[in-house]
């Protein structure tokens, strides 16, 4: 369990945030913005490479919003989150009139491929080998993970060869981005956003196959014009802040 801690450092840290912004995560525009970006440069891709994915496996779903836009496409989502309170929002989201019948909710911080809490691989062994995806989703999850190069193997650990990562969040394109936290949500943040050099670099390190690492879509989110100008809740007035257009990564990658 050591390394569970390391590699979402401060998992507690992060898992008390993330526990605590739960119950009003969507009513944020951007996070569902965010999201049905994401939605839509996955489905992009794989129509590019023509590639169908049936069973998706998406990490630190939060409450679900990317595996709702996902699970119309795809025959089962597993969506996994380190934080209870995510996927409590998740399940009550689950038991609406209208929502998708074939996304399965589950609380770990995932680290082990052969994690019990997985879904097994034959319904007929309980206790057996856990399932393999054919795609693993992860949108704005990457930048918060201490250790990333232990997540990238665990997720290649999760995939049959042929299997794909489509991996979404911002891009590091130098000292501004940091600006995409304020300063009071900059706790459990790892990363101001993803470099596309170091991640290629990494992904094919772990072992990842036609790796890419590109610029997809940018986004515009309202940002501090100083550290802490909004305050420790992080919630601002009408005028506060500033406009900033953030670029957007997509890391793909394939096991051989
Ligand atoms: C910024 S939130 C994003 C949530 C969601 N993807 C969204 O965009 O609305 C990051 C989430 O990743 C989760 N997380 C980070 N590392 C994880 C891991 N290894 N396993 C499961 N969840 C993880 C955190 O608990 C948190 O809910």
């Amino acid at each position: 369990m050591a390394s569970a801690v390391s590699n979402l450092k401060g998992a507690t840290g992060g898992n008390e945030r993330f526990n605590k912004e739960a119950a009003a995560w969507d009513a944020r525009p951007f996070v569902h913005e965010a999201s049905e970006a994401a939605a839509k440069a996955i489905l992009a891709k794989c129509d590019a490479l023509g590639f169908t994915a049936r069973q998706v496996l998406e990490i630190g779903c939060g409450t679900g919003i990317l595996s709702f836009l996902i699970a119309p496409h795809v025959e089962r989502v597993v969506a996994v989150d380190a934080a209870e309170g995510m996927i409590e929002v998740l399940k009550q989201k689950l038991q609406q009139p209208g929502a998708p019948a074939n996304i399965t909710p589950v609380a770990v911080l995932l680290e082990d491929p052969e994690d019990p809490t997985l879904p097994p691989a034959d319904a007929d062994k309980p206790d057996g080998p856990r399932q393999k995806f054919d795609l693993i989703t992860s949108h704005l999850v990457l930048h918060h993970i201490f250790d990333l190069e232990a997540v990238l193997r665990t997720m290649l650990g999760c995939l049959p060869p042929g299997g794909r990562v489509m991996l979404t969040d911002f891009e590091d394109f130098g000292p501004e981005a940091r600006r995409f936290h304020a300063a009071s949500k900059k706790g459990g943040v790892e990363r101001h956003g993803i470099s596309a050099k170091q991640m290629t670099a990494l992904m094919e390190e772990v072992g990842f196959k036609d790796v890419q690492v590109e610029p997809q879509w940018t986004m515009r989110k309202k940002v501090e014009k100083f550290d802490g100008e909004f305050g420790e809740s992080g919630k601002m007035l009408d005028d506060d802040g500033e406009m900033m257009e953030f670029p957007f990564v997509l890391c793909y990658g394939e096991k051989p």
